[in-house]
């Protein structure tokens, strides 16, 4: 008697089980895109997962400054027309060729290049199909986890634009530092990002750097009253004019780790932009910051599904686009598009 087992029970407690396992590992309220999948590359490319994580584990024990670098690249390729690679063209407002990009959308070089350069570690070893746009997704999330953040998958299939990101654009697309809580709120509602969205995403701002332009707006002419009184002192040090080109890091507390201590520095007046702090003071996001502060795994959850939408806003797929043979170039203006699978060990650059 002792051994019976109520079956339908048992049926489901595991149908209920499972629905619970695949909701934490799905880890999303994100619905996925039609086009793409977990297993996008699965027999095209098996290894490309692989590839980009054990390279970019090279480069971020030279440098873990690139891992913010990278990070960064993906939200603007994303803001602007989509995750399809377009930023990374020459010619893109922001992109690797603009000398006269504002300050404020200084996107690393190193950034573009660490990108090419898995392009070409990809393409050697599978051929040309995995895209520039997945390769950027993938090493953002690369940089996430190498700094200290959540490990997660993401879905991939997506396919390189056509055309660069216009100037116009760009700046359409990518709010300002010194824009208010409101004006960022509205801002990424128009991408269907949500309050919690909103100041998850901001915390991809616990790693990286940022030019005196950027929040100078907060130091002059008239110091910004929220601003903890001994943080303004010292990065007025930083920046003795509105337009210094020294830079400081964007988390004081762990400028290089994925934590959670971006909100700490919120709750403790010591956001760097407006557009940080503010989230602080508006009613709408206060309490979204207080409780990622006090609970990292709260803010990582929350981030991981905030990733998973940004990285596919507006995404081509199926046959949409290309694959291109070189992120900085469509595939119509490389010449030399025959040479493609040939390429030689030595044009692999030592990062
Ligand atoms: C919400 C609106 C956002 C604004 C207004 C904003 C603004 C900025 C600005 C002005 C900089 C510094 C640029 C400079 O002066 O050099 C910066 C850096 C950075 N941003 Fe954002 N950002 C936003 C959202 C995001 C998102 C969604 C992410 C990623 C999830 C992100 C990741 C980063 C990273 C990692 C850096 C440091 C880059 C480096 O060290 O090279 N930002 N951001
Ligand atoms: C870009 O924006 C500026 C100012 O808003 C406008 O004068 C200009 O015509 C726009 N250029 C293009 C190509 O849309
Ligand atoms: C960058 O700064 C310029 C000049 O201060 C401003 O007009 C522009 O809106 C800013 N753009 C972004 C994306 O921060
Ligand atoms: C936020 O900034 C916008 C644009 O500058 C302004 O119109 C609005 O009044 C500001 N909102 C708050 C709450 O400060
Ligand atoms: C910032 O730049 C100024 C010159 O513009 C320089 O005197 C100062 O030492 C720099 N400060 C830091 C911390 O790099
Ligand atoms: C922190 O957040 C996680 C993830 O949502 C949750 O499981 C945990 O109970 C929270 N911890 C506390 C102390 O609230
Ligand atoms: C990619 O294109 C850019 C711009 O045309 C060029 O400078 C670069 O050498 C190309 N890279 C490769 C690997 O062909
Ligand atoms: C075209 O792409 C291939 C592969 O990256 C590259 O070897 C070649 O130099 C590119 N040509 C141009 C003009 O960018």
């Amino acid at each position: 008697m002792a051994a019976s087992v109520n079956f339908p029970f048992l049926i489901s407690f595991l149908l209920f089980s499972s629905l619970l396992l695949a909701s934490t590992l799905g880890a999303s309220d994100a619905p996925i895109v039609n086009g793409l999948s977990w297993s996008f590359y699965e027999s095209k490319c098996p290894k490309l997962k692989s590839i980009i994580r054990t390279q970019l584990k090279k480069v971020f024990k030279k440098n873990i400054g690139q891992a913010a670098g990278l990070l960064r690249l993906h939200f603007h390729d994303c803001f602007v027309q989509g995750c399809d690679g377009s930023v990374l063209l020459d010619g893109s407002a922001s992109g690797p060729s603009e000398q006269d990009a504002p300050p404020n959308l200084s996107l690393r070089a190193e950034a573009f290049e660490i990108i090419n350069d898995l392009r070409a570690r990809v393409h050697k070893r599978c051929g040309r199909v995995v895209s520039c746009a997945d390769i950027t997704a993938i090493a953002a999330r690369d940089a996430v986890f190498l700094s200290g953040g959540p490990d997660y998958e993401i879905p991939l299939g997506r396919r390189d634009g056509l055309n660069f990101a216009t100037r116009n654009a760009t700046l359409a697309n990518l709010p300002a530092p010194t824009s208010n809580a409101s004006v960022i709120l509205t801002s990424l509602a128009t991408k269907n990002l949500d309050p919690t969205d909103v100041v998850s995403l901001s915390g991809g701002h616990t790693i990286g750097i940022s030019h005196c332009t950027s929040f100078a707006n907060r130091l002059y002419p008239n110091q910004d009253p929220v601003m903890d009184k001994t943080f303004a002192k010292n990065l007025k040090l930083t920046c003795p004019t509105a337009n210094t080109d020294n830079t400081t890091v964007l988390d004081i507390r762990s400028p290089d780790k994925f934590d959670n201590k971006y909100y700490v520095d919120l709750v403790n007046r010591q956001g760097l932009f407006t557009s940080d702090q503010d989230l602080y003071s508006d009613e709408r996001t206060k309490g979204i910051v207080a409780s990622f502060a006090e609970n990292q795994s709260l803010f990582f959850e929350k981030f991981v599904n905030a990733m998973l939408k940004m990285g596919q806003l507006s995404v081509l797929t199926g046959t949409q686009g290309e694959i291109r043979a070189n992120c900085s170039v469509r595939n119509s203006d490389n010449v030399s598009l025959a040479s493609v699978v040939e390429e030689v060990e030595e044009d692999l650059l030592e990062l």
